[in-house]
């Protein structure tokens, strides 16, 4: 019985305060001026309170098991994200990775065997190379510089820059092979000004005339393509332990391309070697080219040199 009146004297006190609180607060709201100063207090509290609230007071210690949003913006520390992790195969000698990419990507026969296949014959041209700042000066003198066993193109085209380097390691007396990475598709579009290079069912033909200017050339001994993509060609090389003397970035000319293609072209250049490319010094590098080799070169803390259109990164440091 006194359990029952207890908990009835308490149920009525707690109604009297809520009550109390109510009459309260539309007394204060019923006043403007308190009115304004509760709004201008709870919108402080909640700016305050908001992740973009910038004030280093909020900044958690920097070994801090939990890292605030701020330290999170840290690019190079962000960029780590981006890092490529694939593990690489313990290097292979240069003389075995023609070989084993004919064995590994082509069963085993050369892709100039039989060329060209009849369905092609009369759609190709004898010779047809076009490329962009393919000849600068910088193409003989880091071949000169380095005596490259292997060279690595990213992004080939019609193989004017890489006939080009055959042609001077051949005049060195090099025992060269350059395997050339591209998917062959050039881009979408690009046939408005290569109308000559033909399509069959939506296929371009690119592939193919760039075999047919290899033979032309009678190259086929020292230039392979690596019919793929950038990303998936590099990531392959580096799982099967071929490594470049010299490496030529010249793919997607957007940041995310030669972002993604430098830091995997970087993980199977042979220590001591040279990464180099184009479009440093063209309208094409506001696509991203330069931000992307200066960023790498930062975080990486190498020097960038120019040479003509193109940037060069020494991973032995000798400028
Ligand atoms: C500017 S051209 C290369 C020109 C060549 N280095 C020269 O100077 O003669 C770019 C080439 O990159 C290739 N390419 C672009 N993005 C690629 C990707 N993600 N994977 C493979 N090839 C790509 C295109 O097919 C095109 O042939």
């Amino acid at each position: 019985m006194k359990d029952k009146d207890d908990t009835k004297e308490r149920s009525m006190h707690h109604h009297r305060l809520q009550r109390k609180l109510v009459d309260l607060t539309k007394k204060l709201f019923a006043n403007p001026t308190v009115f304004v100063i509760l709004l201008m207090l709870s919108y402080a509290l909640g700016y305050i309170s908001s992740p973009t609230f910038n004030s280093s007071r909020h900044t958690p210690p920097p070994n801090s098991p939990n890292p605030s949003i701020f330290q999170l913006t840290n690019l190079p520390t962000q960029l780590d994200n981006f890092r490529v992790t694939t593990r690489c195969a313990n290097p292979i000698p240069p003389q075995n990775a023609r070989q084993l990419i004919i064995d590994r990507l082509f069963n085993g026969t050369s892709p100039y065997s039989n060329f060209p296949p009849p369905h092609v014959t009369q759609l190709l041209r004898a010779r047809r190379i076009k490329g962009w700042g393919s000849y600068g000066a910088v193409f003989s003198r880091l071949i000169n510089k380095v005596k490259p066993r292997i060279i690595i193109e990213v992004g080939t085209f019609l193989g004017a820059s890489a006939l080009h380097m055959s042609n001077l390691t051949r005049q060195l007396g090099l025992d060269t092979q350059i395997l050339c990475i591209d998917d062959f598709r050039g881009w979408p579009g690009f046939r408005d000004k290569f109308k000559d290079i033909q399509m069959i069912n939506g296929d371009i033909l690119l592939y193919y005339q760039f075999i047919q200017n290899v033979m032309y050339l009678n190259a086929s001994e020292s230039v392979l393509p690596v019919p793929y993509s950038s990303g998936s060609a590099l990531t392959t090389l580096c799982e099967w332990g071929v490594t470049g003397d010299l490496i030529e970035v010249d793919a997607g000319h957007d940041f995310n391309s030669a972002w993604a293609d430098i830091n995997r072209a970087w993980r199977i250049l042979r220590p001591g070697g040279v990464i180099f490319g184009h479009d440093y010094f063209t309208a094409a590098d506001n696509r991203g080219v330069r931000r992307a080799v200066n960023l790498f070169a930062k975080i990486n803390g190498l020097q960038v040199r120019i040479d003509g259109q193109h940037w060069v990164i020494d991973s032995a440091g000798n400028m």
